[in-house]
Protein backbone atom coordinates (compact mmCIF):
# COMPACT_ATOMS: atom_id res chain seq x y z
CA UNK A 1 0.00 0.00 0.00
CA UNK A 2 1.25 3.23 -0.79
CA UNK A 3 -0.63 6.30 1.43
CA UNK A 4 -0.73 9.84 -0.21
CA UNK A 5 -1.31 11.72 2.75
CA UNK A 6 -2.13 15.50 1.93
CA UNK A 7 -2.15 17.84 4.91
CA UNK A 8 -4.00 20.60 4.35
CA UNK A 9 -4.56 24.06 6.24
CA UNK A 10 -8.20 23.56 6.98
CA UNK A 11 -8.78 19.36 5.87
CA UNK A 12 -6.62 16.40 5.99
CA UNK A 13 -6.92 14.06 3.00
CA UNK A 14 -5.85 10.27 2.29
CA UNK A 15 -5.60 8.46 -0.91
CA UNK A 16 -4.25 5.16 -0.68
CA UNK A 17 -3.46 3.13 -3.66
CA UNK A 18 -1.76 -0.41 -4.75
CA UNK A 19 0.98 -0.51 -7.93
CA UNK A 20 -0.83 -3.27 -10.46
CA UNK A 21 0.23 -4.12 -13.90
CA UNK A 22 -2.04 -1.57 -15.54
CA UNK A 23 -1.44 1.36 -12.82
CA UNK A 24 -2.85 2.04 -9.76
CA UNK A 25 -5.97 0.44 -7.95
CA UNK A 26 -7.44 2.78 -5.17
CA UNK A 27 -8.00 0.74 -1.82
CA UNK A 28 -8.98 4.57 -0.38
CA UNK A 29 -9.74 8.18 -0.03
CA UNK A 30 -11.00 9.82 3.00
CA UNK A 31 -10.81 13.42 4.85
CA UNK A 32 -10.71 14.82 8.07
CA UNK A 33 -11.18 18.50 8.79
CA UNK A 34 -8.40 20.23 11.17
CA UNK A 35 -10.46 22.82 13.00
CA UNK A 36 -14.09 22.46 14.77
CA UNK A 37 -16.46 22.11 12.65
CA UNK A 38 -19.11 24.23 14.66
CA UNK A 39 -16.59 27.53 15.12
CA UNK A 40 -15.49 30.30 12.71
CA UNK A 41 -12.53 28.89 10.66
CA UNK A 42 -9.24 31.04 11.81
CA UNK A 43 -5.91 29.31 9.57
CA UNK A 44 -3.89 31.40 11.99
CA UNK A 45 -4.82 29.11 14.84
CA UNK A 46 -4.23 25.85 13.39
CA UNK A 47 -1.37 24.64 14.98
CA UNK A 48 0.56 21.25 14.97
CA UNK A 49 -1.19 19.28 17.98
CA UNK A 50 -4.90 19.90 15.73
CA UNK A 51 -2.85 18.21 12.68
CA UNK A 52 -1.57 15.69 14.74
CA UNK A 53 -4.95 15.45 16.65
CA UNK A 54 -6.71 15.19 13.51
CA UNK A 55 -4.44 12.92 11.32
CA UNK A 56 -4.28 10.71 14.15
CA UNK A 57 -8.46 10.27 14.25
CA UNK A 58 -8.61 10.14 10.50
CA UNK A 59 -5.81 7.18 10.29
CA UNK A 60 -7.99 5.69 13.41
CA UNK A 61 -11.11 6.09 11.64
CA UNK A 62 -9.62 4.36 8.17
CA UNK A 63 -8.40 1.60 10.15
CA UNK A 64 -5.10 2.39 9.68
CA UNK A 65 -2.00 1.99 11.59
CA UNK A 66 0.53 4.61 11.31
CA UNK A 67 3.15 2.58 12.86
CA UNK A 68 3.07 0.09 10.08
CA UNK A 69 2.79 2.27 6.88
CA UNK A 70 5.90 1.25 5.27
CA UNK A 71 5.02 4.00 2.01
CA UNK A 72 3.68 6.79 3.16
CA UNK A 73 4.35 10.34 0.38
CA UNK A 74 3.18 13.86 1.98
CA UNK A 75 3.64 17.09 0.55
CA UNK A 76 5.24 20.65 0.94
CA UNK A 77 2.40 23.52 0.04
CA UNK A 78 3.13 26.10 -2.80
CA UNK A 79 4.03 28.95 0.10
CA UNK A 80 6.52 27.14 1.80
CA UNK A 81 8.39 25.53 -1.45
CA UNK A 82 9.34 26.73 -4.74
CA UNK A 83 9.47 24.47 -8.00
CA UNK A 84 11.08 26.29 -10.84
CA UNK A 85 12.35 25.21 -14.34
CA UNK A 86 15.75 27.12 -14.96
CA UNK A 87 17.82 27.79 -18.18
CA UNK A 88 21.64 27.23 -17.06
CA UNK A 89 25.14 26.50 -18.31
CA UNK A 90 26.01 22.90 -18.55
CA UNK A 91 28.30 22.04 -16.00
CA UNK A 92 29.44 19.03 -13.88
CA UNK A 93 26.57 17.78 -11.40
CA UNK A 94 28.76 19.02 -8.10
CA UNK A 95 28.58 22.55 -9.51
CA UNK A 96 25.35 22.27 -10.26
CA UNK A 97 24.26 21.65 -7.32
CA UNK A 98 26.18 24.89 -5.77
CA UNK A 99 24.49 26.93 -8.88
CA UNK A 100 21.09 25.51 -7.91
CA UNK A 101 21.59 26.49 -3.92
CA UNK A 102 22.35 29.73 -4.83
CA UNK A 103 19.47 29.53 -7.16
CA UNK A 104 17.22 28.09 -4.95
CA UNK A 105 17.85 30.82 -2.13
CA UNK A 106 16.59 33.75 -4.32
CA UNK A 107 13.23 31.99 -4.73
CA UNK A 108 11.89 30.70 -1.23
CA UNK A 109 11.48 32.82 1.55
CA UNK A 110 14.55 32.15 3.62
CA UNK A 111 13.35 32.01 7.41
CA UNK A 112 17.39 31.56 8.83
CA UNK A 113 17.94 28.06 8.20
CA UNK A 114 19.67 26.38 4.89
CA UNK A 115 17.87 26.22 1.57
CA UNK A 116 17.19 22.42 0.64
CA UNK A 117 17.18 21.13 -2.70
CA UNK A 118 16.05 18.69 -5.17
CA UNK A 119 16.64 18.71 -9.14
CA UNK A 120 16.52 17.21 -12.43
CA UNK A 121 18.01 17.45 -15.45
CA UNK A 122 15.57 17.17 -18.13
CA UNK A 123 17.49 17.76 -21.47
CA UNK A 124 19.81 20.22 -23.19
CA UNK A 125 17.43 23.64 -24.16
CA UNK A 126 16.09 23.72 -27.49
CA UNK A 127 17.20 27.21 -27.97
CA UNK A 128 20.93 27.42 -26.43
CA UNK A 129 23.37 24.97 -27.22
CA UNK A 130 25.89 25.39 -24.42
CA UNK A 131 22.63 25.51 -21.67
CA UNK A 132 20.30 23.10 -19.94
CA UNK A 133 16.63 22.80 -18.70
CA UNK A 134 16.91 21.81 -14.89
CA UNK A 135 13.91 21.63 -12.58
CA UNK A 136 14.26 22.60 -9.59
CA UNK A 137 12.47 21.99 -5.83
CA UNK A 138 13.90 23.92 -2.56
CA UNK A 139 12.15 25.10 0.19
CA UNK A 140 14.44 25.52 4.15
CA UNK A 141 15.68 22.67 5.97
CA UNK A 142 13.43 24.69 9.11
CA UNK A 143 10.04 23.54 6.70
CA UNK A 144 11.29 20.52 6.27
CA UNK A 145 12.25 19.72 9.75
CA UNK A 146 8.80 21.07 11.06
CA UNK A 147 7.24 18.79 8.31
CA UNK A 148 8.81 15.80 9.09
CA UNK A 149 8.47 16.49 13.18
CA UNK A 150 4.76 16.53 12.15
CA UNK A 151 5.20 13.14 10.74
CA UNK A 152 6.92 11.79 13.11
CA UNK A 153 4.60 12.64 16.20
CA UNK A 154 1.69 11.28 14.35
CA UNK A 155 3.77 7.66 14.50
CA UNK A 156 4.80 7.67 11.19
CA UNK A 157 8.02 6.87 9.70
CA UNK A 158 8.02 9.61 7.20
CA UNK A 159 9.29 8.78 3.60
CA UNK A 160 9.04 11.03 0.51
CA UNK A 161 8.67 14.48 1.01
CA UNK A 162 7.45 15.95 -2.50
CA UNK A 163 6.06 19.36 -3.22
CA UNK A 164 2.23 19.89 -4.10
CA UNK A 165 2.71 21.64 -7.17
CA UNK A 166 4.41 18.82 -8.48
CA UNK A 167 1.63 16.57 -6.98
CA UNK A 168 -0.85 18.18 -9.45
CA UNK A 169 1.17 17.66 -12.13
CA UNK A 170 1.31 13.68 -11.54
CA UNK A 171 -2.71 13.69 -10.73
CA UNK A 172 -3.05 15.09 -13.67
CA UNK A 173 -1.01 13.30 -16.04
CA UNK A 174 -2.19 10.18 -14.57
CA UNK A 175 -6.30 10.61 -15.21
CA UNK A 176 -5.97 12.53 -18.52
CA UNK A 177 -4.24 12.60 -21.86
CA UNK A 178 -2.42 15.34 -22.62
CA UNK A 179 -1.95 16.68 -26.10
CA UNK A 180 0.83 17.27 -27.77
CA UNK A 181 0.43 21.50 -28.42
CA UNK A 182 -1.30 23.58 -25.70
CA UNK A 183 -1.17 24.28 -22.51
CA UNK A 184 -2.98 23.63 -19.77
CA UNK A 185 -3.62 25.76 -16.19
CA UNK A 186 -4.39 23.51 -13.39
CA UNK A 187 -6.19 25.49 -10.51
CA UNK A 188 -6.34 23.62 -6.88
CA UNK A 189 -8.33 26.11 -4.40
CA UNK A 190 -8.05 25.31 -0.83
CA UNK A 191 -8.87 27.26 2.11
CA UNK A 192 -6.17 29.46 2.87
CA UNK A 193 -4.55 29.51 -1.12
CA UNK A 194 -4.72 28.44 -4.02
CA UNK A 195 -1.60 26.47 -6.26
CA UNK A 196 -2.00 27.16 -9.83
CA UNK A 197 0.57 25.21 -12.42
CA UNK A 198 0.70 25.88 -16.17
CA UNK A 199 2.11 22.56 -17.97
CA UNK A 200 2.26 21.06 -21.42
CA UNK A 201 4.48 18.49 -23.42
CA UNK A 202 7.80 20.22 -23.82
CA UNK A 203 6.44 23.58 -22.16
CA UNK A 204 8.34 25.48 -19.46
CA UNK A 205 7.11 24.72 -16.52
CA UNK A 206 5.23 26.86 -14.09
CA UNK A 207 3.72 27.51 -11.11
CA UNK A 208 2.37 30.17 -8.45
CA UNK A 209 0.59 30.19 -5.10
CA UNK A 210 -2.34 32.45 -5.04
CA UNK A 211 -2.97 33.96 -2.00
CA UNK A 212 -7.12 33.28 -1.82
CA UNK A 213 -8.72 30.30 -1.38
CA UNK A 214 -12.39 29.19 0.04
CA UNK A 215 -11.55 31.58 3.58
CA UNK A 216 -11.92 34.61 1.85
CA UNK A 217 -14.85 33.26 0.00
CA UNK A 218 -16.66 32.68 3.21
CA UNK A 219 -15.71 35.82 4.59
CA UNK A 220 -17.06 37.55 2.14
CA UNK A 221 -20.19 36.48 1.49
CA UNK A 222 -20.36 36.83 6.11
CA UNK A 223 -19.54 40.88 5.29
CA UNK A 224 -21.68 41.27 2.77
CA UNK A 225 -24.97 39.44 3.97
CA UNK A 226 -23.73 40.50 7.26
CA UNK A 227 -23.86 36.25 8.55
CA UNK A 228 -22.03 34.20 11.21
CA UNK A 229 -19.13 32.59 9.17
CA UNK A 230 -20.66 28.81 9.40
CA UNK A 231 -24.07 30.65 8.20
CA UNK A 232 -21.79 32.54 5.25
CA UNK A 233 -20.05 29.27 4.77
CA UNK A 234 -23.43 27.15 4.67
CA UNK A 235 -25.23 30.03 2.14
CA UNK A 236 -22.02 29.56 -0.60
CA UNK A 237 -21.65 25.90 -0.28
CA UNK A 238 -25.67 25.99 -1.22
CA UNK A 239 -26.08 29.04 -3.68
CA UNK A 240 -22.12 29.16 -4.88
CA UNK A 241 -21.57 32.46 -6.30
CA UNK A 242 -24.88 33.92 -6.55
CA UNK A 243 -24.76 34.53 -2.90
CA UNK A 244 -22.92 37.81 -3.53
CA UNK A 245 -23.22 38.06 -7.30
CA UNK A 246 -25.83 40.39 -8.28
CA UNK A 247 -28.01 38.30 -10.44
CA UNK A 248 -28.84 40.90 -12.81
CA UNK A 249 -26.73 44.10 -14.70
CA UNK A 250 -29.88 46.02 -14.44
CA UNK A 251 -29.22 45.68 -10.91
CA UNK A 252 -30.45 49.54 -9.37
CA UNK A 253 -27.10 48.94 -7.21
CA UNK A 254 -25.02 49.01 -9.82
CA UNK A 255 -27.22 51.43 -12.41
CA UNK A 256 -23.68 53.47 -12.40
CA UNK A 257 -21.97 50.77 -14.11
CA UNK A 258 -19.40 50.40 -11.59
CA UNK A 259 -19.49 46.54 -10.14
CA UNK A 260 -18.27 46.06 -7.24
CA UNK A 261 -14.52 43.99 -7.46
CA UNK A 262 -15.81 40.86 -5.83
CA UNK A 263 -13.17 38.04 -4.03
CA UNK A 264 -13.99 36.08 -7.02
CA UNK A 265 -12.83 38.74 -9.69
CA UNK A 266 -9.61 39.00 -7.11
CA UNK A 267 -8.87 35.17 -7.90
CA UNK A 268 -9.78 35.93 -11.42
CA UNK A 269 -7.36 38.77 -11.95
CA UNK A 270 -4.51 36.75 -10.14
CA UNK A 271 -4.88 33.88 -12.33
CA UNK A 272 -5.19 36.57 -15.74
CA UNK A 273 -1.94 37.88 -14.36
CA UNK A 274 0.01 34.79 -13.91
CA UNK A 275 -1.24 33.69 -17.67
CA UNK A 276 -0.04 37.06 -18.77
CA UNK A 277 3.37 36.59 -16.63
CA UNK A 278 3.64 32.99 -18.73
CA UNK A 279 3.10 34.15 -21.86
CA UNK A 280 5.19 37.47 -21.46
CA UNK A 281 8.33 35.37 -20.74
CA UNK A 282 7.82 31.96 -22.68
CA UNK A 283 5.85 33.41 -26.13
CA UNK A 284 3.04 30.88 -25.30
CA UNK A 285 0.07 31.65 -24.75
CA UNK A 286 -2.14 28.97 -25.96
CA UNK A 287 -4.38 27.89 -23.03
CA UNK A 288 -5.99 24.73 -23.53
CA UNK A 289 -7.94 24.59 -20.71
CA UNK A 290 -8.40 25.52 -16.66
CA UNK A 291 -9.00 22.61 -14.59
CA UNK A 292 -9.82 22.86 -10.95
CA UNK A 293 -9.27 21.12 -8.14
CA UNK A 294 -9.10 21.08 -3.99
CA UNK A 295 -12.34 21.49 -1.62
CA UNK A 296 -13.67 24.81 -3.07
CA UNK A 297 -13.60 23.75 -7.01
CA UNK A 298 -17.09 22.55 -6.23
CA UNK A 299 -18.51 26.17 -4.95
CA UNK A 300 -21.43 26.04 -7.39
CA UNK A 301 -20.99 28.86 -10.37
CA UNK A 302 -17.27 28.86 -9.80
CA UNK A 303 -16.50 27.41 -12.74
CA UNK A 304 -18.84 29.02 -15.18
CA UNK A 305 -17.35 32.47 -14.14
CA UNK A 306 -13.74 31.82 -14.44
CA UNK A 307 -14.60 30.78 -17.87
CA UNK A 308 -16.29 33.81 -18.80
CA UNK A 309 -14.10 36.02 -17.34
CA UNK A 310 -10.89 34.35 -18.99
CA UNK A 311 -12.43 33.12 -21.99
CA UNK A 312 -10.96 29.48 -21.51
CA UNK A 313 -12.68 26.49 -21.38
CA UNK A 314 -12.92 25.37 -17.46
CA UNK A 315 -13.77 22.40 -15.62
CA UNK A 316 -13.53 20.35 -12.44
CA UNK A 317 -11.06 17.44 -12.82
CA UNK A 318 -12.36 14.18 -10.74
CA UNK A 319 -8.61 12.71 -10.40
CA UNK A 320 -10.28 9.53 -9.00
CA UNK A 321 -12.93 8.40 -11.54
CA UNK A 322 -10.62 6.53 -13.96
CA UNK A 323 -8.82 4.41 -11.01
CA UNK A 324 -9.38 0.86 -10.74
CA UNK A 325 -11.19 0.22 -7.57
CA UNK A 326 -13.23 3.22 -7.17
CA UNK A 327 -16.50 1.88 -8.19
CA UNK A 328 -16.17 0.06 -4.57
CA UNK A 329 -15.21 3.72 -2.72
CA UNK A 330 -18.21 6.32 -2.09
CA UNK A 331 -16.33 9.55 -2.09
CA UNK A 332 -18.10 12.85 -1.77
CA UNK A 333 -16.35 16.06 -3.47
CA UNK A 334 -13.57 14.13 -5.42
CA UNK A 335 -11.89 16.94 -6.64
CA UNK A 336 -10.22 17.77 -2.98
CA UNK A 337 -8.23 14.31 -3.52
CA UNK A 338 -6.17 15.64 -6.23
CA UNK A 339 -2.97 16.26 -3.98
CA UNK A 340 -3.28 13.36 -1.98
CA UNK A 341 -3.62 11.14 -5.26
CA UNK A 342 -0.72 12.65 -7.09
CA UNK A 343 1.51 11.94 -3.66
CA UNK A 344 0.08 8.77 -3.72
CA UNK A 345 1.23 7.91 -7.54
CA UNK A 346 4.58 9.59 -6.93
CA UNK A 347 5.21 6.72 -4.04
CA UNK A 348 4.33 4.63 -7.22
CA UNK A 349 7.34 5.83 -9.25
CA UNK A 350 10.51 6.12 -7.37
N1 LIG B 1 -18.88 21.04 -1.38
C1 LIG B 1 -18.12 22.12 -1.17
N2 LIG B 1 -18.36 23.25 -1.85
C2 LIG B 1 -17.61 24.35 -1.64
N3 LIG B 1 -16.59 24.42 -0.78
C3 LIG B 1 -16.31 23.32 -0.07
C4 LIG B 1 -17.04 22.10 -0.23
N4 LIG B 1 -16.51 21.19 0.59
C5 LIG B 1 -15.49 21.79 1.22
N5 LIG B 1 -15.36 23.06 0.84
C6 LIG B 1 -14.35 24.03 1.29
O1 LIG B 1 -13.10 23.54 0.84
C7 LIG B 1 -12.04 23.99 1.70
C8 LIG B 1 -11.15 22.83 2.01
O2 LIG B 1 -10.56 22.42 0.80
P1 LIG B 1 -9.13 21.75 0.77
O3 LIG B 1 -9.20 20.47 1.50
O4 LIG B 1 -8.70 21.69 -0.64
O5 LIG B 1 -8.29 22.82 1.60
P2 LIG B 1 -6.92 22.64 2.36
O6 LIG B 1 -6.01 21.78 1.54
O7 LIG B 1 -7.17 22.18 3.75
O8 LIG B 1 -6.42 24.14 2.39
P3 LIG B 1 -5.01 24.75 1.88
O9 LIG B 1 -4.70 24.07 0.57
O10 LIG B 1 -5.27 26.21 1.71
O11 LIG B 1 -4.04 24.41 2.95
C9 LIG B 1 -12.73 24.60 2.90
O12 LIG B 1 -12.64 26.01 2.78
C10 LIG B 1 -14.18 24.14 2.79
O13 LIG B 1 -15.07 25.07 3.33
MG1 LIG C 1 -4.59 22.08 0.05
Amino acid sequence: MILGLDIGRHTIKLVSVEKTKEGFKILDAASRLVPDANRAYDPEKIDKPMWIMAIKELMRLQGINPKRVKNIVTGIGGVHASVKQITTLDMPTEELHSSMTLEARKHIPMDGTDAVIDFEIFGPNAREVDKIDVGLVACTKGILNHHLDLLKECGFKPGIVDVEPIAMTNTFSHAKDMPEDGLVVLLDIGAVSSGLVVWGHQQQYFTRDIQIGGHDFVKAVMDKKDLSYIDAQDLLQKEGLSAILSQSTSDHENAIGLAERTVFDNLVEDIRRSLRFYAKTTGQSFFLKILLSGGVAETPGLVDYIQSKLNVDTAIINPLESLAGIEELEVSNPSQYAIALGLAIRGGLS
